[in-house]
């Protein structure tokens, strides 16, 4: 877990619980207190977040859409509702005079923390022994800001699901070989979509010596992959695919790439957040989509576009549990705070880990 996250625990206040108020309270004291914050604050709103929450974002988007608004957004406050890194993206791109709050500060991602300081730089110096190639780094958005500060530092960029092609097209452009931070899925698809064999990639373990690599198999390597992974998308397989198209064979499939390779290969579409509801608003009526993300999305999918029929791929529930941690009453604790002038739950990166990572955010923007 990140030292700065420890580090805030000390101003994380209890939820609003003391008074026992009903969830209708809680709900109905929001509206008004969001009201009278006025354009003091922008509610933030990740895809993934549960209706009770959505319905007081003043944007919901993926993490790229969150990311920008938060860069040109004026307000005093900025309330993520969202995980723990894209809280710290946005205070990276906010002005010193604004606040990032994340409700419930155990809001993380469990992708983002299975690419910790030691293990980065361990495979970092493995690759660069390995071969003379120019290694360009590249990190998913999902990951810490001390991640996002070592790609900037060393030449590299960061991208999120919708623009990662772009971005690794410009990596290859920089250097001939990728290293790409920390999910493997997303890496992989998006490569093997360029062009990239199978065969010319390879994934690095942290858990294991060497990261599970010989120093022929790293200089051979066109791509290397950490081994890094979201369980929540991990909870799809081809086998539900087959049982879908076997079912309703008009059904479209449609995925988003932290999904394994199979699943995306056997599905009809794969995107980001925002491009799964492109889509699948652009169908015709009638149309039918299994769709394969986090469940909060595809309910309020459902809910939106009545006269298509659309359900999860997978019969589990497939909800990101951070995600979910915020919840009302956490809310109404961060929205309690800034009116009184003590806001809760503040997100900051230290200077100099900004000052590296916004190359990083920088070169993304620009790309
Ligand atoms: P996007 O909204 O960018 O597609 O990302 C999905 C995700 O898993 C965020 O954690
Ligand atoms: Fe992280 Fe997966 Fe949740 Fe996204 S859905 S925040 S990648 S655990």
């Amino acid at each position: 877990m990140l030292d700065l996250f420890k580090e805030s625990k000390g101003d994380h206040l209890l939820p609003v619980r003391e008074e026992e108020l009903s969830d209708q309270a809680v709900i109905a004291e929001l509206h008004q207190l969001k009201k009278e914050l006025g354009d003091r604050v922008c509610v933030l709103g990740h895809h993934y977040q549960s209706n009770e929450i959505i319905q007081f974002a003043d944007i919901r988007g993926d993490s790229l859409a969150l990311a920008k608004h938060a860069a040109e957004a004026e307000a005093e406050y900025i309330v993520f509702c969202g995980v723990h890194f894209m809280a710290e993206t946005a205070d990276m791109l906010t002005g010193p005079e604004q606040s990032v709050i994340l409700p419930d500060l155990n809001a993380g991602c469990s992708m983002a923390d299975m690419a910790q300081s030691e293990g980065i730089l361990k495979c970092w110096q493995q690759t660069a022994e390995a071969s003379s190639d120019t290694v360009v780094p590249i990190t998913y958005i999902n990951c810490s800001a001390e991640l996002k500060a070592f790609v900037g530092d060393h030449g590299g960029a960061i991208c999120t699901s919708s623009n990662a092609r772009k971005v690794i097209e410009w990596a290859f452009e920089q250097g001939q070989k990728l290293l790409f931070f920390p999910d493997q899925h997303l890496g992989r698809n998006t490569c093997f979509e360029m062009g990239v064999g199978l065969d010319e990639m390879v994934v690095y373990d942290p858990n294991q010596y060497q990261g599970g690599l010989t120093t022929e198999e790293l200089k051979k390597a066109k791509v290397i992959l950490w081994y890094g992974y979201c369980s929540v998308h991990q909870g799809f397989t081809a086998e539900q695919i087959d049982n879908v198209k076997q079912e309703k064979p008009n059904t479209t499939v449609i995925v988003h790439p932290e999904c394994s390779f199979e699943v995306v290969q056997a599905a009809d579409l794969a995107g980001s957040t925002s491009y799964i509801l492109e889509q699948i608003e652009a169908a015709a009526s009638g149309s039918s989509f299994a769709v394969g993300t986090e469940i909060n999305l595809v309910n309020r999918l459902a809910e939106q576009f009545p006269d298509k029929d659309i359900f999860s791929l997978s019969p589990y529930q497939c909800l990101c549990t951070t995600m979910y941690r915020v919840r009302p009453r956490w809310l109404l604790a961060s929205f309690r705070s800034m009116v009184q002038n003590k806001p809760i739950n503040v997100i900051k990166v230290p200077d100099s880990t900004t000052e590296s990572s916004l190359k990083a955010l920088e070169r993304m923007l620009a790309i």
